[in-house]
């Protein structure tokens, strides 16, 4: 019996979390022959080769080297090269995972080309048309030919755009699974020590977002806020490269450093982050996958954005959204300082084993594709 010919997309950091947990299922599923492609829109040491090594996702078998551009030229440049490989590679099914350029791109070349397309973490919506990422969403979603889901929320969406039921496969979060995978290990990061915070003494922030960073103002609201919370309790802010720009253009990096608490890294690794997270106090964010993280670990929450596309980190998790109001950032920050936790439990099917189930629906699907031709040869 012939295999199953799978391509594998990642394009940006967080893909590689989530395709390290797919990857390994495949490789052990005799049927499939797996193969890697990384777009190479996220291309540098930091931003993704450490993810790769902390990881052990096997390494690409294709890069196309695309890096960083505006939005049409990147989502050109991806579509350009991957066509080719497309072309030339004649995959039974190319799998994308998430909402990055890089997925868009690869399933809107591939769907062309009359090969299928399986979504990993479909559905999800925040219902904000001004966040790129929002429009990879939907338009992924309604050529995709499987579309696996992290949440209930996300088939009730999917539903609503007329996306047909039988599409769709409830299998829980891939994400959690390599969250799982690396728990123990990122134990061992000496992370805290190297940034002076002891566990439970500290707080964590993450920006990267355009309705964010990309105003002088918004990111002035929140710098405000960082100055009183800071006060109260240090806080760890790993700069993404995004926001590391914008502060640098906005002339704002000098308040950074007014704020002796504040302990400012590049972009951190995989394991180190993870540590971070799992020892902070509390976790400030307007990243999609750290308010899923957090839930998963317990540890609380605070959504600097005015909406999610993951709703059950707030019904079921520690997640509270919280927007970009300086007041509410500081009064929400103060009750955790306080010792006031978030009550939340794990989401239904984030339990490590997403990634099998997904191999799984694959597994049915193949059988399923193989019996209907065979049955096609004979009549
Ligand atoms: C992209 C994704 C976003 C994801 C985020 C995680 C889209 C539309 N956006 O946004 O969904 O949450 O990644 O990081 O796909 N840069 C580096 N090194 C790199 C990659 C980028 O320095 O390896 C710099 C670029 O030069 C650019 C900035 O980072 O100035 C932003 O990168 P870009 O890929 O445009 O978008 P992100 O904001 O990272």
């Amino acid at each position: 019996m012939s295999r199953l010919k799978i391509l594998n997309v990642v394009g940006a950091r967080p893909n590689f979390m989530k395709i390290a947990a797919v990857m390994r299922a495949m490789q052990r599923q005799p049927g499939f022959d797996a193969t890697l492609l990384h777009t190479g829109q996220h291309y540098d040491q930091a931003m993704s080769k450490l993810f790769f090594e902390e990881l052990e996702i096997p390494k690409p078998d294709i890069f196309l080297g695309i890096g960083s551009g505006n939005h049409g030229e990147q989502t050109g440049r991806i579509m350009v090269e991957f066509e080719k490989v497309v072309l030339q590679n004649k995959p039974d099914l190319v799998v994308v995972v998430g909402d990055v350029n890089s997925t868009i791109a690869c399933a809107l070349v591939a769907v062309k080309q009359g090969v299928k397309v399986a979504h990993v973490e479909a559905g999800l919506r925040s219902y904000d048309r001004t966040m790129p990422e929002e429009i990879n969403r939907i338009l992924t979603d309604q050529i995709s030919d499987l579309l696996f889901t992290t949440e209930s929320s996300a088939e009730s969406n999917l539903l609503k755009e007329g996306v047909d039921q039988a599409k769709i496969h409830f299998v829980g979060n891939v994400m959690i699974d390599t969250l799982f995978a690396n728990l123990r290990k990122a134990g061992d990061s000496n992370i805290l020590s190297k940034l002076s915070v002891g566990p439970k003494a500290f707080a964590v922030l993450t920006l990267h977002r355009p309705s964010n960073v990309d105003s002088h103002e918004n990111l002035s609201t929140i710098l405000q806020a960082l100055a009183s919370v800071q006060e109260q309790i240090p806080v760890v802010f790993p700069i993404h490269p995004r926001s590391q720009d914008r502060l640098e253009q906005f002339g704002l990096k000098p308040k950074l450093l007014e704020m002796p608490n504040l302990r400012v890294t590049g972009p951190l690794g995989y394991l180190d982050f993870l540590k971070l997270m799992s020892e902070a106090k509390f976790v400030m964010t307007d990243s999609g996958g750290i308010q899923e993280e957090t839930t998963a670990l317990g540890i609380p929450c605070l959504t600097l954005r005015e909406n999610t596309e993951r709703p059950i980190t707030v019904t079921d998790g520690t997640n509270r959204v919280v927007g970009n109001d300086a007041m509410r950032i500081v009064e929400e920050s103060m009750n955790l300082v306080a010792g006031k936790t978030l009550p939340g439990r794990r989401p239904q099917l984030w339990d490590g084993k997403a990634s099998e189930r997904i191999v799984r629906v694959l597994a049915g699907e193949s059988a399923l594709s193989t019996s209907l031709s065979r049955h096609d040869g004979v009549s």
